[in-house]
């Protein structure tokens, strides 16, 4: 690519004088094969960059889990859920209809779902709204920073390998943090 833009540059340094294409001087055609030549390196490096980023948040290349490894829900997705989620989640606020506090009620079919499909993140609403930027409508958790994408990562393989999620108490989820605002 530059040693193109050289060429061109070094047969408008004067040995196109009195050449004509099309009615137009070559040096014109040629500063405009230089400009498009620009456009052209511009759009594929912003193509590169783009194609970057949306590898990054989407086949997880960056985590180190083998992709052979469970997702344990006790220690890695219940604390994210309980941190981030259920305070708002927990049918007593109305958040809309999704009730992080046991399986049955995350699972329980809504009009609004489906919240969770076993094996497909891309389908599970819940996997779709933390997945968004900050500023994008609907990105959850709505306050505070978005999920790392350590977290991200994790919900990701855990709904892929079956979004597995015990009953009793381990899988009973509770606010990590003050729930007392809202009994009054
Ligand atoms: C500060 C309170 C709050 C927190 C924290 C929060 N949400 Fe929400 N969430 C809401 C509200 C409010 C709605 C309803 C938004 C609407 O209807 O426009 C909602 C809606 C949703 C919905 C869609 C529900 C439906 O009925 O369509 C999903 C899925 C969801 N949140 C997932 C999550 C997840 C996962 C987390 C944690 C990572 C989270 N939310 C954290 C307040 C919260």
């Amino acid at each position: 690519m530059h040693s193109l833009v050289e060429t061109l540059r070094s047969l408008r340094g004067g040995r196109l004088k009195g050449c004509r294409m099309n009615g137009r001087t070559c040096e014109h055609v040629l500063e405009f094969l230089q400009s498009l030549i620009a456009v052209v390196f511009v759009v594929a490096l912003l193509s590169m960059l783009f194609s970057c980023s949306t590898l990054s948040d989407g086949d997880g290349s960056t985590v180190a889990r083998p992709s052979s490894e469970a997702v344990s829900f006790e220690t890695e997705i219940k604390p994210i859920f309980e941190d981030r989620c259920v305070m708002c989640h927990n049918g007593h606020v109305a958040a809309g209809d999704l009730n992080l506090l046991t399986k049955d009620l995350a699972f329980r079919r809504s009009s609004n779902g489906p919240f969770f499909v076993p094996g497909s993140p891309e389908r599970s609403k819940i996997f779709r709204m933390v997945r968004l930027a900050d500023d994008e409508p609907g990105a959850m958790p709505p306050t505070g920073h978005a999920l790392s994408d350590q977290e991200l990562e994790t919900i990701k393989q855990w709904i892929t390998k079956g979004a597995d999620w015990p009953a009793g108490e381990a899988g009973y989820l509770r606010p990590t943090s003050d729930m007392r605002w809202r009994s009054r």
